[in-house]
């Protein structure tokens, strides 16, 4: 994928369902009684993922492109899978099902591609043993493939040693098959739409600061589920109308719920001319229409609790520190070193080679803003968060940008590209 500066970029834009809320759906769905209709759910490679290993256990999936129908059968009604369940590149795939066939009445391998293979399991494996859950790393690297003999859990309170939706989610959905109360304590609050949802399908969740209670459940029940546009996929055009001069972008029905909204805090401490309009949806997730002016940028801090908020826009945040005049510190983002590739480094590796001025530290990076950035040849790592920014990136820099394996976008957002140069007015 070859790019070039196409000058600035001005319009409306829809971006695709949130990829969290899609995946949430189409588990909660299955694991309820009746149909759940799920409209805007995204289309994206992870989230297909989900759908597939549902089917593989019996449940009866139509997807119809924007509306998906489940047709649950209820908590106990998954069938043992006859091959070995593919997660492909989505970590919230393994982490959740895993949780949920700790508890089956069966036994299940489950893997994914090579940067699944590659990601921390523990994480769940230990939470999950503590409530009786057997689980074996094929490998003995605490990584997939995974076994999973389904057994009768037990309700625990667990401390987690880090701020992770997936994990706290893992937990949660084991604890709805386990005996007695389950809690789930981070250090910081991550994403809550599990909660949100599980609530929704009738589920007894509670939230008090960092802990989430759950009372096993005995139905859960189908429902009609909104997804919002995803704030992780609207983060792209966030940065690129900022960052772009002369541009405009109008991003309608994004989802804002609090614990994803940490770039908007983030962009506005940088000085960004952002505005929310038609702010509605407050009971379920709240959504907004994002307004984004070119804005001349400045640098900030980014710690502590607003990370988990905005971890998976930190590559983006990034790209957007290099053009803010100023220094950008990011730290405690450790977490960045176990996603889709380790984006501590590949961040650091890119934004070097486009001319950006970027010490990697131990748990961030630091940022000297201000640097004029240049086309380059840009390693994906198969990582679509890195692809995507440098597609945004290019757009600031001159001469032509090389994304290497750049198609790697399907897996969150399918029709990125075309989406970047519809707003620029050049058409395929
Ligand atoms: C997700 C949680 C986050 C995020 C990922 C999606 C989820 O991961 O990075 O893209 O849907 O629960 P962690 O829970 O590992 O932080």
């Amino acid at each position: 994928m070859e790019l070039r500066k196409w000058g600035p970029l001005r319009g409306e834009i829809t971006v695709p369902g949130d990829k969290s809320i899609s995946h949430r759906a189409v588990m909660f769905g299955s694991l309820a009684k009746g149909t759940t209709e799920i409209h805007g759910f995204l289309q994206g490679a992870d989230c297909l993922s989900t759908i597939s290993c549902f089917e593989k256990m019996g449940i009866s999936i139509e997807n119809r492109g924007d509306t998906v129908l489940v047709q649950g059968r209820g908590l106990h009604g998954l069938t043992r899978p006859e091959t070995i369940l593919d997660c492909g590149n989505s970590g919230t795939t393994t982490r959740l099902i895993s949780g949920i066939l700790s508890a089956q009445n069966f036994d299940v391998t489950l893997t994914g591609d090579v940067s699944i293979q590659k990601r921390p399991m523990k994480r769940i494996i230990e939470p999950l043993s503590q409530m009786g859950a057997d689980i074996t790393s094929i490998h003995g690297n605490g990584c997939a493939p995974l076994f999973i003999r389904g057994k009768s859990l037990h309700g625990i309170h667990y401390t987690s040693p880090v701020a992770s939706a997936q994990v706290k989610s893992a937990v949660l959905l084991a604890g709805l098959y386990a005996e007695g109360i389950t809690k789930v304590t981070e250090p910081f609050v991550s994403r809550n739409h599990s909660e949100r949802m599980l609530k929704l399908f009738g589920a007894s969740v509670s939230t008090e600061g960092t802990t989430v209670s759950i009372c096993p459940a005995g139905q859960l029940y189908g429902q009609k589920v909104m997804v919002p546009g995803d704030i992780s996929s609207a983060a792209y055009f966030i940065a690129a109308g900022l960052m772009i001069p002369g541009s405009e972008i109008l991003i309608k029905n994004v989802g804002i719920n609090p614990t994803r909204d940490g770039i908007l805090h983030v962009c506005r401490a940088m000085g960004a001319d952002l505005t929310l309009l038609n702010v509605r949806g407050q009971e379920g997730e709240p959504t907004a229409d994002i307004l984004v002016r070119y804005s001349r940028l400045h640098g900030t801090d980014i710690a502590g609790a607003i990370i988990p908020t905005l971890i998976d826009e930190l590559p983006m945040i990034a790209a957007m520190a290099a053009v803010a005049e100023g220094e950008t510190r990011i730290s405690d983002a450790g977490e960045l070193k176990v996603k889709e590739s380790n984006r501590i480094a590949v961040m650091a590796q890119n934004l070097t080679a486009m001319g950006a001025d970027v010490t990697e530290t131990e748990d961030g990076m630091i940022i000297r803003g201000g640097k004029p950035l240049r086309g380059a040849a840009i390693e994906s790592h198969l990582d679509h968060r890195i692809a995507m920014t440098f597609a945004v990136a290019s757009q600031c820099a001159e001469g032509v940008t090389e994304i290497r394996s750049g198609e790697c976008v399907s897996i969150s957002y399918p029709c990125f590209y075309e989406d970047l140069m519809n707003l620029s007015g050049k058409r395929r």
